[in-house]
């Protein structure tokens, strides 16, 4: 009986557990004014580099809304693919918080990743007059919502046009650890040079990191790379959109301690690496059983278009999994997590006939 649901289904990875434990007691200056966060935000410095302003938030929907929010002015526009979290999962938070008009961008050729192809006829050739929602930010998800990664080649190609645009880049981390996981891999880099090939050293200006769907118990960061002026304007306005949205948490190093401790330790990577371990070992079992895959398997997610009588057999021996809805080319998404086994994954495949 495997549950391929969602990452969010799974519980606490152990560090995080510990580092709550070890920071029950005692008294701490509140909203964030705390050694924890302190502590923490260092820890983001060392990894992706001296320029970042580290704030907090409890989710993911908050980490991008928040972020953009402070990069924009209302009269901006965002530019995310078509089926987007951002587009198709945060109800009308994009218009409470960040306020943008958001300008759902469809892609041409690989259905998963934006192009600079696919940007192109949003930014060339506009009015630039005030009748039309002016330059804002361009945010991709890395990895993306359909278990792929952007690498960091890709991610500089569209720094650099959304640029020269007039656009800041936000990246969608909320997976973020999958794709550092597969770029260190891929591009044989370290923990830091992964990190800072992403984001800072490709343009980026900021970043949401994930730290739930990792396994904590709540939490996300969002980091501004504040050598960019426009994300060092971001970093003064954000504390003041955190709070006048019910955005700042008071027991801030209940989610700080956190992340100090699974950044310190290196759990983040280990964890995420077992959870990318049991979607390879899952996509090659379906492989081997003659499923094919809808996109590549480069995070901890795969794709796969189950015939409904398979699905229904499947579900019936109890494994669980959430349809997936999007009309790009698959029904099922079959998602690890950092608690998933091989074990599991074996069971999962022995039911398939
Ligand atoms: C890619 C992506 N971004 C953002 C979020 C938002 O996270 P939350 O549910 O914590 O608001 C999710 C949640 O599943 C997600 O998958």
């Amino acid at each position: 009986m495997t549950n391929l649901r969602s990452d969010n289904n799974a519980g606490l990875m152990p560090e995080a557990l510990v580092a709550l434990v070890d920071a029950a007691s005692g008294d701490a200056i509140a909203y964030g004014d705390d050694a924890w966060t302190a502590r923490a935000a260092a820890r983001l410095r060392e990894l992706f580099g001296d320029d970042v302003a580290a704030f907090f938030v409890a989710t993911g929907t908050a980490a991008n809304t928040l972020s953009i929010a402070a990069l924009t002015e209302p009269w901006q526009r965002v530019l995310c693919h078509r089926h987007s979290h951002y587009n198709d999962d945060e109800s009308t938070a994009p218009e409470r918080i960040a306020i943008c008009r958001t300008v759902p961008v469809e892609p041409l050729g690989d259905p998963t990743r934006l192009t600079e192809a696919d940007l192109l006829p949003h930014l060339a050739g506009r009015r630039g007059d005030v009748h039309e929602p002016a330059p804002g930010v361009l945010t991709i998800s890395n990895p993306t919502e359909f278990g792929t990664v952007y690498a960091p080649a890709h991610v500089a190609a569209l720094c650099e046009l959304a640029h020269a645009h007039g656009y800041r880049v936000h990246v969608d981390g909320a997976r973020f650890g999958q794709a550092v996981v597969h770029t260190m891999r891929a591009e044989n880099l370290s923990e830091s040079a992964a990190c800072r090939a992403l984001t800072s050293d490709a343009g980026v200006d900021a970043l949401s990191l994930g730290g739930t769907k990792a396994g904590l118990a709540l939490g996300e960061a969002v980091l501004l790379f504040t050598r960019s002026p426009m994300a060092a304007r971001a970093a003064e306005r954000f504390p003041f959109l955190r709070k006048s949205t019910g955005h700042l948490l008071s027991k801030h190093r209940y989610v700080t301690a956190q992340f100090e401790r699974v950044l310190a330790t290196g759990a983040w990577l280990r964890h995420a690496a077992v959870a990318a371990d049991a979607a390879e070992r899952l996509a090659a079992g379906l492989h081997a059983r003659g499923r094919a895959l809808a996109f590549p398997r480069e995070a901890n997610a795969v794709f796969v278009d189950l015939p409904p009588d398979l699905d229904q057999h499947l579900r019936s021996r109890g494994h669980s999994w959430y349809p997936f809805a999007t009309p790009i080319g698959a029904r099922a998404r079959l998602m690890c997590s950092f608690a998933t086994t091989a074990g599991d994954i074996d069971d999962f495949l022995a039911d398939i006939p």
